[in-house]
């Protein structure tokens, strides 16, 4: 009989992970295999790290159409993507990354949530539904930097307490000559402040689905960068080499480049690091924030969304995994409860040889979603462990064909 090498490590992995479980030492497995043919899955690791700040968003969905009134699952699957790169457990090493460049990968440690109460102390769902009658509005300014859409006697709506919510828009776009846009906290007033977002660049379901190649969610982690201060690698001078972003460990560049370039790119002498979530490739090829931008980040909420990082719906019980249930939506597999409250726990996708497909942890989400276009999921038959502390559940499913 052959044995592949791969398998046979493989194997002793989850042999070793059976044997944790059983000692209730669940936490300490830690699987980072490469599965048979070389792909690399994510790593389960021990909830440790506390996020160094939380905060709560509201979504406002402004619609002229049914089409624009995006759906709440299409909301959620935004949150999952934000909190995925936002709060990462750890800043596990992605291949995908140039070598030289992926040592300064960070996590921002930076948790979201959505508002569950508005700013009269109602209980809500963090989002909001407004038809308006004017498109227009998703970019106009009036008198200078007075943005329509944040101002409901503009034909908007006006934005929510800026000092306790992360003020999202949701709007059709096409009129704008950018799928997204965020004020900058030193230009955020009362009045004006927050981010606005094209409706098919909110997460990856709905109408995000098939908006290759803006469909991952990573509009929102851009802009969210630009909220916290980040500014483009390239600082916005695309003639010479004179841009700054405050960031020493990100290079100068005169180009914040698009499409998904081949590596390396160079720039100003320097190799780029086009792949930044602060450049403006598409959604596929964002794929770091460094060290440096994070503590520009967190010292940038001290400064000036300090008060913001005190209001946090943070007191949301966790739910247990008894209330979670696996749901097919839209081409993915959503796990969640039905309350949209959020969870914690290790989820493992495991094929009917056994074989470890896929794993991911859920930090206090809302939902998880299995990636099924980038593992290739096959039809057939799946096992989905999931894991809280000394307790699992387990869902079989089957991906047809
Ligand atoms: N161009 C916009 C900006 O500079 C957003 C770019 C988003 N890019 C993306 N791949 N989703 O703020
Ligand atoms: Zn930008
Ligand atoms: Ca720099």
């Amino acid at each position: 009989m052959l044995i592949k090498s791969s398998d046979f490590v493989f194997s002793l992995i989850l042999i070793f992970c059976s044997i944790a479980h059983q000692d209730g030492m669940a936490q300490r497995c830690s699987v980072a295999d490469s599965v048979g043919n070389g792909k690399i899955i994510s790593t389960i690791t021990p909830f440790e790290k506390r996020s160094a700040y939380r905060f709560q968003v509201v979504f406002h969905v402004m619609f002229t159409n049914d089409d624009e009134n995006i759906s709440m699952i299409q909301i959620l699957s935004q949150l999952e993507i934000l909190n995925k790169i936002y709060d990462e457990n750890v800043s596990s090493e992605d291949p995908n990354i140039p070598q030289e460049f992926r040592k300064l990968k960070a996590s921002p440690n930076i948790h979201f949530c959505l508002a569950d109460k508005d700013p009269n102390g109602q209980i809500t769902n963090g989002v909001t539904r407004t038809k308006i009658n004017d498109i227009n509005i998703a970019c106009k300014k009036f008198a200078g930097n007075k943005r329509y859409i944040m101002h409901t006697s503009l034909g908007g709506l006006d934005i929510w307490p800026p000092d306790q919510y992360i003020n999202i828009y949701a709007i059709n776009r096409e009129q704008c000559n950018a799928l997204g846009e965020s004020v900058f906290p030193w230009d955020a007033t009362m009045e004006d402040d927050g981010i606005i977002i094209d409706y098919r660049a909110i997460g990856f379901i709905g109408t995000a689905a098939n908006n290759k190649p803006f469909h991952q969610g990573k509009t929102l982690v851009h802009e969210m960068g630009h909220y916290f201060g980040l500014k483009h690698l390239s600082g916005d001078h695309h003639n010479d080499c004179l841009g700054d972003d405050f960031v020493s460990d990100t290079p100068i560049q005169s180009d914040d480049y698009s499409g998904c370039p081949s590596n390396p790119q160079s720039s100003c002498g320097n190799k780029a690091m086009y792949m930044n979530y602060m450049c403006t490739v598409d959604d596929p090829c964002m794929l770091l924030f460094t060290k440096g931008q994070v503590d520009r980040m967190h010292s940038i909420i001290q400064q000036y969304r300090y008060e913001l990082a005190n209001h946090s719906c943070i007191d949301v019980p966790e739910t247990s995994i008894d209330e979670l249930f696996l749901i097919y939506n839209q081409g993915f597999y959503q796990i969640k409860n039905q309350d949209n409250k959020p969870w914690s726990g290790n989820c493992e996708l495991i094929d009917t040889r056994g074989h470890l497909i896929w794993a991911s942890a859920s930090k206090q989400s809302i939902s998880l979603s299995i990636p099924v276009f980038n593992i290739n999921l096959h039809p057939g038959m799946y096992f989905l462990r999931i894991s809280q502390n000394n307790s699992h559940k387990t869902f079989k499913f089957i991906n047809f064909p």
